[in-house]
């Protein structure tokens, strides 16, 4: 691997606008650094699409961010972390690609100390198996639970973060990995990007003594160790943020505005066509 231009951005991608939960983490961790976030908003749900579709799809995106410039890649989506890494690191062999799900994984371990461990991703995750495995990893005596929770993504995507309609969706998902018949889970991981924005409606239906845990900083922490070990770390004090989606500039800004909690307009989106 060549070592790349330290003074280039991070490239960061995902189906939409759930990777922002990841950009804020790593704009917090690394101020220095500059961003280029791509939000696949025209190709979106990823989650309920096979493996090979995600993978091609990533490997295309990923090509737009490398070919404007990128001296890592971080993938902030937890589907194209679960089915593209390979494809991503065979074809971009000199740049770096960081996923999400081993420091989801990670985090999740961490805050159970018994390691019941429930996870709530996409269908596509949740079939691969991808934090079953990166969890027994990390710890195999690990009691893990999975669910699929597709209408999360489309809730997250319109806004909906509250209310009736998200409360039931999130009932209907948590509750059965609640009651299995064995002690509920300490731990809910948030396996998809999109989730932390539905966290207060899934952490009240969890309950008060299973945390909420996301792969954003423990993401974050691994990107700011990357760029150390490879001596790539940003030459200057206070970095930009540059945001791209393939539709709708107007939708992404909405949704952005909500997820980073500062207004974003929609003529601080670039459309582009991968
Ligand atoms: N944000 C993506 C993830 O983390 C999934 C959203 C989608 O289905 O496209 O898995």
């Amino acid at each position: 691997m060549t070592r790349p231009n330290p003074a280039l951005p991070i490239g960061i991608f995902d189906s939409g606008i759930g990777g922002l939960s990841v950009l804020d983490a790593i704009a917090a961790r690394l101020p220095g650094e500059d961003l280029l976030y791509l939000g696949d908003t025209a190709r979106l749900p990823y989650g309920t699409k096979s493996p090979e579709t995600v993978a091609r799809y990533a490997v295309q995106a990923a090509q737009h961010l490398v070919d404007r410039g990128v001296k890592m890649l971080v993938i902030a989506c937890n589907t194209a972390s679960a089915h593209a890494i390979p494809a991503l690191s065979a074809a971009f062999p000199d740049i770096q690609v960081i996923g999400v799900i081993e420091p989801g994984a990670a985090a999740a371990v961490a805050a159970a100390p018994e390691g019941r461990i429930g996870v709530l991703a996409t269908e596509s995750t949740v079939s691969a198996n991808a934090y079953q495995k990166a969890i027994n990893a990390l710890r195999g005596d690990a009691d893990v639970r999975q669910q699929a929770c597709s209408v999360f993504v489309a809730l997250a995507e319109e806004g909906w973060i509250e209310g009736e309609v998200v409360e039931s969706a999130a009932r209907r998902y948590i509750e059965p990995i609640l009651n299995h018949g064995r002690p509920k889970p300490e731990a809910l991981v948030l396996g998809c990007t999109h989730f932390p924005l539905l966290r207060p409606t899934i952490a009240k239906i969890a309950g008060p003594d299973i945390a909420i845990v996301d792969s954003a900083s423990t993401t974050a922490e691994a990107v700011a160790q990357a760029l150390t070990d490879q001596g790539i770390d940003a030459p200057t004090p206070s970095g930009k943020v540059h945001f791209m989606a393939t539709d709708s500039a107007p939708r992404f800004a909405r949704v952005a505005t909500i997820f980073l909690d500062r207004p974003i307009e929609p003529g601080d989106v670039e459309i582009v066509d991968l």
